[in-house]
């Protein structure tokens, strides 16, 4: 068993600590935060030790779960690596993919692995569309359609400005989630072509507390690639913070014998319809995890740690993604296709494990 150590004690800490207490291979025995009143709150809650951030950071713990905000990704992750600790950041893993890289050639030098959310893509879900696909469920899988598309985030979300600020977006927000789900499924993407727009200069917040104010627009809000993937499937993706209303569905896989519709990345579970002609049937989850099972990413790397094979939620697969999403931006500014070099598919998980086992 491994020692988790959590920085970054906010709203998505606690179904850590509440999943944490069922996966084997990790005990979170440590948090810290730059707020210290939470960091006491949060330990006295979960019955662990509250410590600064440096000495958590140095103290006795294998691992540091990073769920700080994603300015402070690299910097928490860098600190941690540098001190011999394995690290798992929650999404994005950086900000700029140069910041990505670094961590990773850090990592390496240090001997110390790398893991990043999300880890939906190993939830019930997912796992049975990989199966169904690799085992000829629909042919052979030729493209893909998926959309995130939302009209934004200032009705409901209590401090909204930065999904409009250099760094947000709708990409940058929800594209780690349909990315991943996509390079697992196909493999590496191999080209990007993407086109934006941005239906809104400013925004009018109706949320609490700050209705009535006005956050400025700084960054396209409607971003759209074609992807290649090495694998010769083709697709696209489109994420966007303007549209008040649609009926497109998350992801639709398109094979040679038929179509797959495919549950919400941004959950584990969900439902899988195939289809074809006008026949469709409902195929049952074939997997365990299909309720929040945020942490799983973490607990297999620990696993993976301890039996020397490579854990799927990997910086690795998060700089991929990050690339990806630089390059539709990158892509539609320069007015042309970006090449992308890197990349990695991740293994699927095997067959008739129990909730939260790990191979
Ligand atoms: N909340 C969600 O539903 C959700 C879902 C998926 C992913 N995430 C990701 O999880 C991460 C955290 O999100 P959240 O909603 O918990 O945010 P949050 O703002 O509620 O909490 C972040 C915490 O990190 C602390 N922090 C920031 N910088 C720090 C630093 N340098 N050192 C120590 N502590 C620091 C803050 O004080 C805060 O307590 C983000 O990367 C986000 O993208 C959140």
């Amino acid at each position: 068993m491994l020692k988790v150590g959590v920085v970054g004690c906010g709203n998505i800490s606690g179904i850590y600590f509440d999943n944490a207490k069922r996966m084997s291979p990790i005990e979170i025995v440590a948090c810290a935060d730059l707020d210290i009143e939470r960091t006491a709150k949060t330990a006295a809650k979960h019955e662990v030790t509250a410590y600064s951030v440096e000495e958590l950071i140095h103290g006795d713990v294998d691992i540091v779960l990073n769920l700080t905000t994603p300015e402070s990704h690299y910097s928490v992750a860098k600190a941690a690596i540098s001190a011999g600790k394995h690290v798992y950041n929650e999404k994005p893993l950086t900000i700029s993919k140069q910041e990505g890289s670094e961590l990773l050639q850090l990592a390496d030098s240090k001997c110390v692995r790398v893991g990043c959310a999300p880890d939906t893509f190993l939830g019930a879900g997912y796992q049975t569309v990989r199966k169904v696909i690799d085992e000829g469920g629909i042919g052979k899988p030729t493209s893909f359609t998926a959309f995130m598309l939302c009209p934004g985030h200032e009705s409901w979300h209590p401090n909204p400005f930065f999904y409009y600020e250099v760094g947000g977006g709708p990409m940058f927000d929800m594209g780690p989630y349909y990315l991943t789900a996509l390079v697992h499924l196909f493999g590496p993407v191999k080209r990007v072509s993407g086109t934006t727009s941005k239906a809104f200069d400013q925004r009018l917040v109706t949320s609490q507390p700050h209705a009535g104010e006005i956050a400025k627009v700084h960054i396209p809000t409607h971003v759209q690639c074609l992807l290649e993937m090495e694998s010769g499937v083709v697709g696209m993706l489109i994420t966007s913070f303007d549209v008040k209303a649609h009926t497109l569905p998350h992801i639709q896989v398109y094979g040679t014998e038929a179509t797959l519709t495919c549950p919400d990345p941004n959950g584990f579970g969900g439902q899988i319809m195939r289809g074809k002609g006008s026949d469709w049937e409902e195929i049952p989850l074939q997997f365990p995890n299909s309720e929040n099972s945020r942490g799983l990413g973490l607990a297999d790397m620990a696993d993976a740690i301890e039996s020397g094979r490579n854990h799927r939620a990997s910086g690795e697969l998060a700089h991929h993604v990050l690339e990806i999403m630089h390059a539709a931006h990158e892509s539609a500014e320069a007015g042309q296709s970006v090449v992308l070099n890197s990349g990695i598919q991740p293994a699927p998980m095997p067959a008739g494990l129990n909730e939260f086992e790990l191979d």
